[in-house]
């Protein structure tokens, strides 16, 4: 295998300068479907497993990759996709890399991604026990392999995202972000915290302006943006050249629309009014179900539709009705049934949110 890395015939899309942050069970094609609608310009699916893939590729099942689900990006995405490997042997990520990026894995069946991104950053114990995610971060050589045999075997563009470093003692995104640039990425993504910190409060995004100096490949801010003024202060404390939201996004696509009215100096649109709030509700429901069939369609999704509800007035018990329901009716009706009291369904509502998804990942 070589690691010279092999000519990009697609350049990394602008795009990446608002993008929706990967999150496992999350960011599907149905939720980036929501969020390219209202304002994001990039995405990247959930993290999968390069060996999965890989072994997958090779079984002699003959059923469609399981994993193929997770990387399936629809043609009706309107915003460029990159997906997301994890794992810690060059081989295998660069055999992922290339089934990936030539769209020739089993079960291919969607639009073609826009880059490969490579996953230094997933705090979760049976990621790290495996030296994968954000244990990569303890070792910047391995990186530099990782990502020259990826770069090697791929002709989309391949970017990282890391976090801040292990733990308070380690903090080395500049020194890692330099190895994957050596190695040939094209763009890193900085997640403000340490492994250590998991999602804590207490992300220090200097980090990311000492890693945009370190480098020249652009750097893309991550961490606790949930409205307009943090992604904001995010790009004028770090001088980073775009940024990534994920948990704000969840139930509020519409955040999308509001940084990017702040970016480009225009008046912030008004918030969401409950109409548009069931509306947008329902499409992703519906796409959900159509990707993955009812029972599962439903219960994947249902954990982002609730939080289509989340601070709004009288919320609790749809929220728990919602997480209870089975069938696209069930959860259609519980939505509606919702938003169908607020008299005025077009008038702005305004909401208050908190992540509280802190424990999700572990
Ligand atoms: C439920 C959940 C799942 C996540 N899954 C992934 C993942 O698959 N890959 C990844 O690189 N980061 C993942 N993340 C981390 C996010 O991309 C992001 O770095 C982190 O949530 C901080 O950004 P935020 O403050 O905007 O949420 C996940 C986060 C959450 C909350």
């Amino acid at each position: 295998m070589s690691d010279k890395a092999i000519p990009r015939s697609v350049p990394l899309p602008a795009g990446i300068r608002l993008t929706l942050a990967p999150m496992a069970g999350v960011t599907d094609s149905p939720m980036r479907t929501v969020c390219g609608a209202c304002g994001a310009g990039y995405a990247v699916t959930e993290m999968i497993s390069a060996k999965a893939l890989v072994y997958e590729q090779r079984s002699h099942a003959g059923a469609p990759a399981k994993t193929a689900t997770l990387a399936y990006i629809d043609p009706d995405e309107k915003i460029p996709v990159a997906v997301q490997i994890f794992g810690s042997e060059p081989v295998f990520m660069a055999d992922a890399a290339e089934l990936i990026s030539n769209s020739s894995y089993r079960g291919f069946s969607g639009a073609a991604p826009a880059a490969v991104d490579i996953n230094m950053g997933c705090p979760v114990k049976k990621v790290v026990s495996n030296g994968e995610g954000s244990a990569l971060m303890k070792d910047p050589e391995k990186i530099y392999s990782i990502v020259s045999a990826v770069c090697g075997r791929s002709s989309l563009p391949v970017t990282v995202k890391m976090r801040s470093g292990w733990d308070g003692e380690h903090v080395n995104a500049p020194e890692c972000a330099v190895a994957a640039e050596a190695a040939g990425a094209a763009a890193v993504c900085v997640h403000a915290r340490t492994r250590e910190q998991f999602y804590r409060p207490g992300a220090d995004i200097s980090v990311i302006g000492e890693t945009k100096a370190a480098v020249k490949i652009p750097v893309i801010g991550n961490g606790d943006i949930d409205s307009p003024e943090a992604a904001e202060y995010m790009l004028r404390q770090t001088g980073c050249d775009g940024i990534a939201i994920a948990r704000a996004a969840i139930g509020d696509p519409w955040i999308f629309s509001s940084v990017r009215a702040m970016t480009e100096g225009r008046p912030l649109p008004p918030s969401p009014a409950p109409r548009e709030i069931l509306d947008t509700a329902l499409l992703q429901l519906r796409l959900s179900v159509k990707l993955k069939g009812e029972r599962r369609g439903v219960a994947e999704v249902k954990f982002s539709l609730s939080h289509y509800l989340k601070g709004l007035p009288g919320s609790a018990a749809a929220r728990r009705d919602i997480m209870s329901a089975t069938s696209e009716d069930a959860a259609a009706d519980v939505l509606r049934g919702f938003f169908g009291k607020f008299a005025g369904g077009d008038t702005a509502v305004r909401r208050i949110t908190t992540y509280g998804l802190s424990e999700t990942e572990k």
